[in-house]
């Protein structure tokens, strides 16, 4: 198991206790009560997958974006426009969260009677973590496919200027007996927070995630977030982030790339977008066997052959989901410097802090 948080100090928090505690911070914000549950959950559900660059880590960030930095607390999202399974959302401004599962909602929905749908939204923020939204699709028997415009943090191959986001790309897939497949990966070699994490950590980065300012390769977490994040796969990475980015913002009219901000001075409110989409296996296959033929395909990974050193063969996801099986029993793990910010953030919005009782380890 490899990607349990390693805090300078942690303490482990119950999922439920973190996720009041958050949805009385984002309440404080003035979210309405279900907006405002929704988007702790977002954050929690990261953390207790492992995903820590996109759980509550991100809590100052997103107050920021809440209270000062123009993103509209009450912002309700909204169809547009609607032709077949094609579905056009307005996020009003919103969190990314709010407009992200309002738009993968709509699109299990559409897909229900269209087989497949997807939903492009515009006027959107920051959406956290993929996972989130395909495993809605899931939950209904229905392959979920998730992308966003991400902040500009990799330049063209061979290039120094910052103006390609990580752009992610979530693809989710119900299984039988198995754990779904879900790969949830950024385009970069790694997730912007998560090097945050290590420079929180002051721990240096591994040599292939990152440029310094000036295209060199390096393991000093500082110089990486003043500089270039490597790209997945090379070129390939990069073309496929060019791509996810068209997709995430071109179809909506959000802004793609610089157009929604840069690191350096922020995201522009509003200025993101997203696209959510179902396929609904029913409409193809009947979905138990497609189901069991997934579970052949993840055994098929688990039990074959190992190189030299190798503890064990997971299947996209299947590491998130250990992860999440033991944090739900022991609780998430959180570093001392996260929980300072989540009660610094309490404190600065008047919410009580809920987490000093909750140490485990
Ligand atoms: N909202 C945004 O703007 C934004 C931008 C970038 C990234 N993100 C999110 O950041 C998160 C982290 O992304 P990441 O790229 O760092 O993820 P990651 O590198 O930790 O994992 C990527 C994928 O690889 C799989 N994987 C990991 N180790 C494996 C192994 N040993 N064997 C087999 N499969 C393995 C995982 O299951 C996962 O599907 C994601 O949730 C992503 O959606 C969001």
């Amino acid at each position: 198991m490899a990607r349990y948080p390693e805090g300078r100090a942690e303490r482990r928090i119950a999922p439920g206790v973190l996720a009041r505690q958050v949805t009385e911070i984002f309440a404080a914000c003035g979210m309405s009560g279900p907006d405002a549950s929704l988007l702790a959950d977002s954050l929690v559900h990261a953390d207790l997958h492992g995903i820590h660059s996109h759980g509550v880590l991100r809590v100052p960030d997103y107050v920021a974006k809440l209270t000062h930095e123009g993103v509209n607390p009450r912002g309700v999202p909204r169809v547009v426009r609607r032709t077949g399974g094609a579905i056009l959302v307005d996020g009003d401004n919103s969190m990314g969260q709010v407009g992200g599962a309002f738009a993968m909602r709509q699109a299990i929905e559409s897909a229900r009677a269209s087989g497949i749908a997807a939903a492009a939204v515009g006027g959107s923020n920051h959406c956290g973590t993929m996972d989130y939204y395909v495993r809605m699709a899931i939950a209904e028997d229905m392959i979920g496919i998730a992308t966003t415009n991400a902040l500009p943090t990799m330049a063209p191959w061979g290039g120094v200027d910052k103006i390609i986001g990580l752009n992610p790309i979530g693809i989710g897939i119900p299984a039988g007996d198995e754990e779904p497949v879900v790969l949830d990966t950024a385009l970069g070699a790694t997730a912007h927070g998560k090097i945050r994490v290590y420079h929180q950590k002051g721990e240096p980065i591994p040599g292939d995630w990152a440029f310094d300012r000036h295209g060199r390769p390096t393991t000093d977490a500082a110089a990486a977030l003043d500089g270039l994040i490597q790209p997945i796969g090379g070129f390939k990475g990069l073309g496929l982030a060019v791509c996810m980015g068209i997709l995430a913002s071109l179809l909506s009219g959000a802004g793609y790339g610089t157009e929604s901000g840069t690191m350096e001075t922020g995201a522009i409110a509003g200025a993101d977008g997203q696209l959510y989409a179902a396929i609904n296996v029913a409409a193809f296959e009947d979905v138990r066997t497609f189901r069991e033929r997934v579970d052949t395909v993840v055994r098929q990974i688990r039990t074959s052959r190992r190189a030299e050193g190798t503890d064990a063969l997971h299947a996209p996801g299947a590491i998130e989901a250990a992860t999440a099986a033991h944090h739900r029993r022991n609780g998430i793990p959180l570093n001392d410097v996260t929980l300072a910010h989540v009660r610094e953030a309490a404190g600065t919005l008047g919410v009580a802090f809920l987490l000093d009782g909750q140490a485990t380890s």
